[in-house]
């Protein structure tokens, strides 16, 4: 599987911002065994298409619904219509901060797809659950509430394990625990939707940054990175490509 690394930019980036799209761009396209995209503020993802290249261009949430009396709320239709190919669901801060529900998730994620979005879900335990013994358990309830059915296409859809104490907190998890879980998450697609589990994209996320890119990238079952803060900047992300680049030939070669 080639490896996928996506930025999620989060709420940063003004048109001013663009240039460095274009920087990834360039860089990307010296790389074309790697998949990179990037996840933008809505209002910069039709700006982004002129300088982006081979890499995606992506939304970060969506509404569930197509349109209507949603104030401030973006559709799938619209980041679609806007020119991104792919959108984030169900990311921790949205989760969280928005009181965000597995089964709120899981439309999005159904509505997304409706719109021809590749789609990423994210999961993720928080420290409690995961000193309380119960981080695999709970993602993979997570996992099961959020994903949108066994009908979708399982090529478009990809996963993000994002332990919620390693998002911007410069604590990677150990590999050891992203191993275990993107195993277990494995075992939880495939179970759920048989072989085609297996052609699913498993990334981690969590201080994810040029330093532990390729040992990230280097673990079982780990199909890629998400990444936030790292993804802002060229000068951070294009090394965290090279690294994929570097990944994808020794399993080449392997
Ligand atoms: P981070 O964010 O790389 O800044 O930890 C990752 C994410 O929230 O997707």
């Amino acid at each position: 599987m080639r490896p996928y690394l996506v930025g999620n930019w989060k709420m940063n980036g003004t048109s001013a911002d663009l240039a460095e799209i274009s920087r990834i761009a360039e860089h990307a396209a010296r790389f074309d065994m790697v998949d990179v995209a990037l996840c933008l503020p809505a209002t910069l993802i039709a700006a982004a298409q002129s300088g982006r290249g081979t890499v995606g261009i992506g939304g970060q949430d969506c509404h569930a619904e197509t349109s209507g009396a949603y104030t401030g709320s973006i559709s799938a239709e619209m980041l679609a219509g806007a020119g991104a190919s792919l959108c984030i669901v169900g990311h921790s801060e949205r989760r969280t901060a928005f009181a965000e529900s597995d089964a709120a998730v899981q439309a999005k994620a159904a509505a997304a797809l409706a719109a021809g979005l590749d789609v990423i879900i994210c999961v993720g335990e928080s420290l409690a659950t995961r000193e309380a013994g119960e981080a695999e358990a709970f993602v993979l309830h997570q996992l099961h509430g959020s994903w949108p059915g066994a009908a979708d296409a399982p090529s478009r859809l990809a996963i993000a394990y994002e332990p919620i104490w390693a998002i911007g907190t410069g604590r990677t998890a150990q590999a050891d625990e992203v191993a275990a879980m993107h195993a277990a998450i494995r075992a939880g697609l495939v179970g759920a939707i048989g072989t085609a589990g297996q052609a699913v994209r498993i990334l981690y996320g969590g201080s994810a940054n040029p330093g532990n890119a390729h040992a990230l990238l280097s673990l079982n079952d780990v199909g890629g990175l998400l990444v936030g803060g790292a993804s802002l900047k060229a000068d951070t992300f294009n090394p965290m490509i090279e690294a994929a680049a570097q990944v994808a030939k020794a399993r080449k070669l392997a």
